[in-house]
């Protein structure tokens, strides 16, 4: 994937292609657009069967047609329109939704999007443990919205830790992911996050942000040895939001929940569950 410079791209999504098309149909002077994934809109001057960029570039009916035929987010830089994806072991591409991009590994998606908007569910998430002057540990950075929301929340300092060098390429190229490379109280941390917490003293975050991958991808975790050592870390009174992504109902699901909340107490946290949120607040 290309380095690029976010503020100096164009977006595009499937669907933006078709709306286009559909007024260049219908012979329209101008359609309202957001070219930083529903960040922002503006309109956009429609010449025949030709877009005209705020960059004055003109883009044509038939590259679009191409763009509205896959399901991928587009960037448009210098006259070519480039997907925002990574093959490799596995295949990473953004997911454009009515909001945010989640970002998808092999058909698995990073981030809710059913009845849901990704950095809404952000907010969710954090509402429920960062307060004002906390010290933060997200544990599992992914595209960022987490850190992002514990410092709009007021955290002092956020760690991030992702271990995903390809999840790092596609976030570069988010928009809704630019804050955390823009605050200097987001630190960025590569790697494993077990090792890092390792390596922390004892006592040292206020709050924990702690959204991993489902357990059949990342099942160490949700593990005992790893619980207890988010333990140690967090001060007395601070509070872990646990992601589980469980939906509580079904007998099977219940059982994976309930061994997350028997291991939370076993290493010393007192637990509330979040249905609606789908995860566990854990108080030491
Ligand atoms: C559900 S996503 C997190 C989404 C993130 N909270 C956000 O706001 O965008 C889980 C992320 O954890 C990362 N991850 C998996 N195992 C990890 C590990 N051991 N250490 C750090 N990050 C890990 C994955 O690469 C993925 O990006």
């Amino acid at each position: 994937m290309m380095k690029r410079t976010i503020e100096k791209n164009f977006y595009f999504t499937p669907k933006m292609a078709e709306k286009i098309i559909l007024l260049m149909e219908n012979d329209k002077e101008a359609v309202e657009l957001s070219f930083d994934l529903n960040r922002t809109k503006l309109p956009v001057p429609l010449q025949g069967n030709c877009l005209i960029l705020p960059s004055n570039e003109r883009i044509k009916r038939s590259a679009l047609e191409h763009v509205a035929e896959t399901e991928k987010v587009y960037v448009y830089h210098r006259g070519l329109f480039s997907p925002v994806e990574v093959m490799n072991d596995h295949y990473y591409k953004l997911v454009p939704t009515e909001g945010a991009p989640t970002i998808e590994i092999s058909g698995v998606r990073m981030h809710r999007t059913k009845d849901c908007e990704p950095f809404h569910d952000a907010k969710q998430k954090v509402s429920e443990v960062v307060r004002r002057g906390d010290v933060v540990l997200d544990t599992c950075g992914g595209l960022g919205y987490t850190a992002i929301w514990s410092r709009r929340f007021g955290a002092e300092r956020v760690v991030s830790v992702e271990i995903d060098e390809h999840v790092k390429a596609i976030r570069q190229d988010n928009p809704w992911s630019s804050e955390i490379f823009n605050d200097f109280r987001i630190e960025l941390i590569d790697g494993d996050v077990f090792y890092y917490i390792n390596s922390a003293s004892s006592n040292c975050f206020d709050s924990i942000l702690h959204d991993p991958p489902r357990f059949s991808l990342a099942g160490e975790l949700y593990g005992k040895e790893f619980y207890s050592e988010l333990y140690r870390i967090i001060k007395p009174g601070g509070r872990i939001f646990h992601y589980t992504g469980s939906p509580y109902s079904r007998g099977k699901k219940r059982n994976f929940l309930g061994g997350v909340v028997r291991r939370l107490h076993e290493v010393g946290f007192r637990t509330f569950l979040k249905p609606r949120k789908m995860g566990v607040l854990a108080i030491k």
